[in-house]
């Protein structure tokens, strides 16, 4: 897809993760900002979230990590006066320590779960990571695990993982259906409305295309399915 269709995917999404704005601002309560902190935030897309605790948390150093340019331009575009900086990097070499790291919808990134909570741990030393991940929240059916790949575990055994990696759990929450929801419609949203302004523009096939799959794939095979949980790590 070119440029125009590529910023305009995304942009009804507020971020790119199942997430309320209440759920939101308890996790930053949780991770107990300050400043003088250093906040980096590994796979940010367009870093809202690291945007907000830029916003209540005066003193802070936040860094946000991506290597999708439209995002990160998004990201610049909103910070405004902020002091957040936006580095397009690969997130799996970085390794600037930091008091707080975000890793939400990221763990891909490094390779696996483990392989995640096990890097989180080295650009954290001692501080607090939030982590979220997707988990399986009831037995996968084939078509599932095709789109989510063989690494996704359950909530007990992702709990596990990051004991193994040295994490202590600060607090855990899991979105609910109205954010799964939320998320999905978001990010079918700006597409769709584009598709029914423009029925005839030669695009507007493969763009239905997407859009149809996208919703068959949610409704028919890992709604109430995948789940996603919001851990806060500390070590
Ligand atoms: C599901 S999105 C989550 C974005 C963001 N954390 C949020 O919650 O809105 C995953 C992000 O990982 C980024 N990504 C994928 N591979 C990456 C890599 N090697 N280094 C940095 N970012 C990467 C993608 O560009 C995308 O923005």
């Amino acid at each position: 897809m070119d440029d125009e269709l590529n910023a305009l995917r995304r942009s009804r999404m507020r971020w790119n993760t199942p997430l309320s704005e209440a759920h939101a601002e308890l996790l930053l309560d949780r991770l107990a900002l300050g400043a003088g902190h250093h906040l980096v935030d590994l796979g940010c897309g367009w870093g809202e979230l690291l945007l907000r605790a830029a916003a209540r948390t005066p003193g802070l150093r936040a860094t946000g990590v991506d290597t999708d340019a439209t995002g990160l331009d998004r990201g610049r575009a909103a910070a405004g006066d902020r002091d957040v900086e936006f580095v397009e990097a690969d997130a799996a070499t970085w390794d600037l320590p930091a008091e707080r790291a975000f890793c939400v919808g990221a763990a891909h990134i490094f390779g696996s779960t483990k392989a995640a909570l096990e890097g989180l741990a080295r650009v954290v030393p001692s501080g607090r990571l939030l982590y979220g991940d997707g988990f399986w929240a009831a037995p996968p059916n084939p078509a599932a695990e095709e789109i989510f790949g063989p690494d996704t575990l359950t909530l007990p055994d992702l709990v596990d993982a990051a004991g193994a990696a040295g994490w202590s759990v600060l607090h855990l929450s899991t979105a609910d259906q109205l954010e799964w929801d939320d998320f999905e419609s978001t990010s079918r949203a700006g597409w769709a409305e584009w598709v029914a302004a423009h029925p005839a523009d030669p695009r507007a096939p493969a763009v239905r295309e997407w859009l149809d799959r996208r919703l068959r794939e949610y409704v028919r095979d890992y709604r109430g399915v995948l789940g996603f949980t919001y851990l806060v790590l500390g070590r």
